[in-house]
């Protein structure tokens, strides 16, 4: 890394201050007053329990929504620092706090609401009761037919149906490690975090709707057990939900021995009781994989106590969660807002989760205001991806249908003030107050929001820390950069939702967030463990955040962090290609997709068949997600003196951005070739973008440094 920040940052230190003259100050926008009555954080004084000379204690009162089973003696254990311990001595369960606590005392209550993806499917609710019953029959699965104990791992690769909650709290009552797999990852993905986790188990599903057709996802089941096979795990068992319990819906064979339905596992296990197992606070709960700077994705380990507590608190505080609303986040439960916010904090608060299993624009742009007036959602929480695609396809579709959102929430990316505005115009009907949460799947909860009942919002700004996070934004050497400049933003102090480790490889946690900022290694006290989010921002004089984007080596598409090396390896795996580098691109709806440059091996011709090529060994390695919008076969890339692949150059072709000085370059004739080749296709093919905005133009101008 530190070869790589010298340039970045004498490239970055005009362009950044350039970025806030630009910056145009949104006014505040306020909530109604009938939000601002029923708000469970309504009086300020809860502002006052949390500065920083009450942390760690304030956060007593986030654990204090959770039932536990013996008290914490320390709540904040720094003696190892920066692997932080919460609630040290505290014992509990999360399955317990989610389900049996909300089934003994209102059992009846619906608990999830399952939403299949075709429309003629009616909704499915599920009681606490219900929900309770099914963990444990579920649970007794994982104990005895599979032997499964507290500390074991367990990957799942499930979707967007009701039997992934179940799963999920079904290894938490055992205190098994669950680590879930995004869905629309591929067979490959799956298998290196089944293998970097050593889970013997994985648990799928046959088939799932998306887009409004019944897909085979078993079948990467089986290429995820070969390919973790190949990095030297073995997989003993693969348990398979069925999308319709009886009727298998894919066209892939059962291997004999290994595969096995759970429907029919659970017929030997009705009515069963399971005890939840009491775990200590600082048990790890779940993995969730996430891409860095390197190849290899991380395994962020969050805990039981801290986590649970975290996600509770900030999901009463900031989402406005009362028991009695009908809570619909519309992520997938496989990235961790799903895991944070459909999951363990709505539950954990014992309100109603929503789970819709498809596609938001399926079969059409009104099917989420659809939903929402059927079910009577009154929280809505989605990415600025989803509400630039359904503002795209039905602008004015929120106003033919009744419903009413008291408060909604967007996570993932920036978001435009513009795109902000329509949000809370047409989507909120003016009425909703919206929290712009910005935060990490290592962070567990939100970092910067504003407290919906007590803070103004304002467009394009996430807004203050929030309560017990605080932020500081430093240059490359550690000082603090003043007011309306950007730069590197930081969390001063740990947070109970913090993950605890990259599981297996404590020395990249402490690289990655924490060697930066950090002066003295043995000190014990957090003040001297700056956590480094690998984000830049800025703040305003009203102390409210601007986020940039990432200063790693992710592009975050739709709301979703892809690591550049990881499409650059997978590009890698076809034969015939000697070089790749991913960059970024400007998209009205994504937010950014993926281009990949690649340079064939001597003596090959380009054509679209190596395109094509390319393109399905990324969705074979990662997923459609990370597919290619293009793949450009060039004769070289872009090179400095020292052999290093000018990113930033290609990704200025690709913006149709001014590449800027390329004397320096130990090729600078092969600029004006790609240039060529790559805008003139564009242009024939009518793909030529829109001019940037200014940071949008200094994001591109230092993508992969140098
Ligand atoms: C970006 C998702 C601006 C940021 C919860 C961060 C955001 C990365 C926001 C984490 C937001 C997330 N405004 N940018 N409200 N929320 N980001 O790990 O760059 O999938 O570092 O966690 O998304 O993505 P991740």
């Amino acid at each position: 890394m530190a070869d790589k920040q010298e340039p970045q940052d004498s490239a970055g230190q005009v362009s950044e201050a350039q970025i806030a003259v630009h910056w145009r100050e949104e006014e505040y926008i306020y909530p109604p007053e009938s939000f601002v009555q029923q708000a469970n954080a309504a009086d300020p004084a809860i502002l006052e329990r949390f500065t920083e000379d009450k942390f760690p204690d304030c956060f007593k009162e986030y654990a204090d929504l959770l039932t536990w089973d013996a008290p914490w003696h320390t709540t904040l254990d720094t003696s190892n620092a920066p692997f932080w311990k919460w609630f040290v001595g505290g014992k509990l369960n999360a399955s317990y706090n989610c389900v049996d606590r909300h089934a003994e005392a209102s059992p009846g209550k619906t608990a999830i609401i399952f939403v299949p993806e075709l429309e003629s499917d009616e909704h499915v609710e599920i009681s606490y009761s219900d929900l309770l019953r099914r963990v444990n029959e579920f649970a007794a699965v994982l104990r005895d037919n599979l032997g499964l104990k507290a500390g074991d791992r367990v990957t799942l690769h499930m979707p967007m149906v009701p039997e992934l909650p179940v799963t999920m709290l079904a290894c938490a009552r055992l205190g098994v490690i669950h680590s879930q797999v995004f869905g629309g990852f591929s067979g490959a993905a799956c298998g290196h975090r089944i293998a970097d986790s050593s889970s013997r188990i994985l648990i799928t599903m046959d088939g799932y709707y998306r887009a409004g057709k019944l897909s085979d996802h078993k079948v990467k089941a089986d290429e995820a057990v070969a390919v973790a096979s190949q990095e030297g795990q073995e997989v003993g068992k693969v348990l398979v939900w069925r999308r319709h319990p009886g009727q298998y819906a894919s066209a892939t064979p059962m291997a004999e021995g290994r595969d096995v339905f759970v429907d029919e596992l659970l017929g030997g296990h009705r009515g069963k009781t399971v005890a939840p197992v009491s775990m200590p606070a600082e048990a790890p709960l779940f993995l969730m994989y996430t891409s860095g700077t390197t190849g290899r994705p991380k395994g962020c380990e969050h805990s039981t106590g801290g986590y649970l507590a975290y996600v509770a608190g900030t999901s009463k505080y900031y989402q406005d969660i009362h028991p009695g609303d009908v809570y619909w986040c519309m992520a997938d439960i496989g990235w961790i807002t799903g895991h944070s916010y459909i999951v363990y904090g709505p539950l954990a608060l014992g309100t109603t989760t929503v789970i819709y299993e498809g596609v938001p624009n399926y079969p059409d742009g009104g099917r989420p205001w659809r939903i929402a007036g059927k079910l009577g959602v009154n929280i809505f929480h989605t990415s600025p991806t989803a509400i630039r695609m359904l503002r795209k396809v039905g602008p004015e579709e929120p106003r033919k249908y009744d419903y009413h959102f008291k408060s909604m929430t967007t996570v993932g990316e920036p978001i435009e003030p513009e795109v902000w505005r329509w949000y809370h115009a047409e989507v909120g009907k003016g009425e909703a107050a919206i929290t712009d949460t910005w935060w990490q799947t290592e962070n567990g909860g939100f970092l910067g929001s504003t407290l919906p009942g007590l803070q103004p919002m304002k467009p394009g700004s996430c807004g203050p820390g929030v309560l017990g996070v605080y932020p500081v934004i430093y240059d490359e050497d550690g000082n603090e950069v003043p007011t309306g400049k950007a730069g590197n933003i930081c969390i001063r102090n740990p947070w109970p939702g913090t993950f605890q480790t990259v599981w297996g490889d404590p020395e990249r946690y402490l690289d990655t967030y924490y060697r930066k900022y950090n002066t003295n290694p043995d000190s014990k006290d957090w003040h001297d463990w700056p956590y480094f989010c690998n984000d830049g921002a800025l703040q305003a004089a009203d102390g409210y955040y601007r986020i940039l984007g990432r200063v790693d080596d992710v592009i975050n598409v739709a709301g979703h962090r892809l690591g550049t090396k990881e499409i650059e390896s997978a590009a890698l795996t076809v034969p015939e290609v000697a070089e790749a580098a991913a960059v970024p691109v400007i998209d009205d709806i994504r937010g950014r997709v993926v281009e990949v440059y690649v340079s064939l091996k001597p003596g090959l011709e380009p054509g679209k068949a190596l395109e094509g090529k390319v393109s399905t060994a990324i969705d074979n390695e990662i997923g459609k997600i990370a597919r290619p919008k293009n793949v450009w076969i060039v004769p070289d890339m872009p090179k400095t003196r020292s052999g290093k692949i000018m990113r930033r150059v290609i990704a200025s072709i690709s913006n149709f951005a001014d590449v800027g000085d390329v004397t320096t370059l130990a090729n600078p004739e092969i600029v004006n070739t790609i240039r060529q080749h790559v805008q003139s296709s564009k242009v024939a093919s009518d793909d030529v973008p829109r001019e940037l905005t200014e940071a949008e133009f200094e994001e591109i101008k230092k993508f992969g440094g140098e």
